[in-house]
């Protein structure tokens, strides 16, 4: 046993990093580290960052600035996630505060990393799945649990460099899916959060996405099932069939698009149009009458016209979002699109995005409205700002405000909806059972 310290994991990208930063957590406890309050008073930081952009992939250094100049002794500072896959020795180079580097798929390797942090070692192989088998003691589960089922992805959309942080498509065995979904059920969980880059692109030996979720719904004590981020290529008609067989499979799916142009479409290589894209959403609709749709935009993709950008407003009015996350094109080193001719001003990227901001707001605010004097369940998940206050989710992945009287995190509760705003719901709990 290495010497008992203190650690903070500082999380940064999307929830498959909230994922890998709970292992790491729960490895480096295994060692007998105890959690810090914050990064400035850890022996040990471990910044898990994220490539995905150029903004995010630039926190990591700014962050690691901040902690050179902390008072006190200096912390073990280990670069994990993509950005660590993706620039491997040159942060060592680049930044000597840094000791160690480790890459999103051999994080498993963290402790014996640490132990060695003199030598500054950098480990970017991308190991099949070895992670997983590496876990350490489950801490207690949050009420809503992440739980990765799928790594890495083989799409290879020009603009997006996740296929060369993650690595290529793999999908963990259901039975240790399903073993860990009964222990996180045991630990507290009553919301399984399915994780993959194309989740739904899901397969192990016989076992399709769908019928994984299937059995995930069989475990007892598992009351809701979500999954991200979904592919339209991989949107089968088993799948959007579990949307209507499953209960607990709740109607709410992140379906990016990226874009309303079908010459935007193929030179981002996704390969639906808008118009597949729609009809995907209308047999979810058929299968699900309230199913709740959100995705995710580019804007100014290289080449992308005034008239191109407006196919994506059209399409945006056609499908009716209740959430929607939009970026602006952001060129990444090593990916096609980055070569491109065509590339779009900032100016205008920033005017686009506003405009189709201002239009999914519009769209996220009506379909908060729409909950007004409705009662619905709620999975009460976090104590909000004001005292007895806590904050739950509707099965549209709507964040709701309540006073808690004698209800408790974990509880799901039957709640009527008095306010609706562009971001969240606030009501009052009508049964402290979900109805
Ligand atoms: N696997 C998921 C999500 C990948 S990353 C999917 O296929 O949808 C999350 C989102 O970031 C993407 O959906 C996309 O909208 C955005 N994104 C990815 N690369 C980007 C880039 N280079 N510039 C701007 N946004 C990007
Ligand atoms: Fe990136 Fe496309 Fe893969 Fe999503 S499907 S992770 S956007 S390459
Ligand atoms: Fe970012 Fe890597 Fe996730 S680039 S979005 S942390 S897969």
């Amino acid at each position: 046993m290495p010497d008992p310290r203190s650690y903070f994991v500082k999380t940064f990208g999307c929830q498959m990093n909230v994922y890998d930063s709970e292992r790491m957590a729960e490895l480096l406890e295994a060692e007998g580290h105890t959690q810090a309050a914050s990064a400035e008073d850890a022996d040990i930081v471990v910044l898990n960052t994220c490539h995905i952009r150029e903004r995010a992939s630039e926190k990591v250094y700014s962050e690691i600035g901040r902690l050179k100049h902390r008072d006190g002794p200096k912390p073990i500072v280990a670069v994990a996630g993509c950005v660590a896959q993706a620039e491997g020795a040159e942060i060592v180079r680049r930044a000597p505060a840094v000791d160690v580097v480790v890459g999103p798929q051999a994080y498993h390797r963290l402790p014996d990393l640490i132990a060695r942090a003199k030598e500054r070692p950098v480990e970017t192989d991308l190991p099949t799945l070895e992670k997983f088998e590496a876990l350490g003691k489950r801490r207690k589960a949050a009420p809503s649990s992440f739980l990765t089922i799928q790594e890495g992805c083989d799409k290879f959309c020009t603009y997006c460099v996740v296929p060369y942080t993650r690595g290529a498509e793999v999908s963990r065995p259901a039975a240790a899916i399903l073993e860990e979904a009964r222990r996180l059920a045991g630990e507290g969980a009553r919301e399984i959060v399915l994780l993959g880059q194309n989740v739904n692109a899901y397969r192990h030996d016989r076992t399709d996405f769908a019928a994984l979720i299937a059995e995930v719904a069989a475990i007892e004590g598992v009351a809701r099932i979500r999954y991200t981020t979904s592919h339209p290529a991989d949107m089968t008609d088993a799948l959007i069939d579990a949307h209507r067989t499953i209960d607990k499979l709740m109607p709410y799916l992140h379906l990016p698009v990226q874009s309303g142009s079908n010459r935007v479409l193929k030179a981002m290589n996704r390969s639906h149009t808008a118009e597949t894209y729609l009809a995907i959403i209308e047999k979810l609709r058929a299968a699900r009458a309230d199913m709740a749709i959100s995705g995710d935009f580019i804007v100014g993709f290289p080449g992308e016209t005034e008239a191109e950008f407006e196919d994506t407003l059209a399409i945006i009015r056609a499908a009716h979002y209740a959430q929607a996350y939009s970026f602006k094109y952001s060129a990444r080193p090593g990916t096609p699109a980055a070569d491109m001719d065509g590339q779009i001003d900032e100016d205008v990227k920033s005017d686009r995005l506003h405009r189709l901001q201002a239009l999914v707001q519009e769209q996220q605010l009506a379909f908060n409205r729409a909950a007004l004097g409705r009662t619905m369940p709620i999975l009460l998940e976090r104590p909000g700002k004001r005292d007895g206050q806590l904050i739950g989710k509707s099965p549209w992945l709507q964040s709701v405000y309540v006073d808690a009287g004698s209800t408790h995190i974990g509880d799901i509760v039957t709640v009527e909806i008095e306010g609706a705003f562009a971001n969240s719901l606030a009501g009052r709990i009508a049964f402290a059972e979900a109805a």
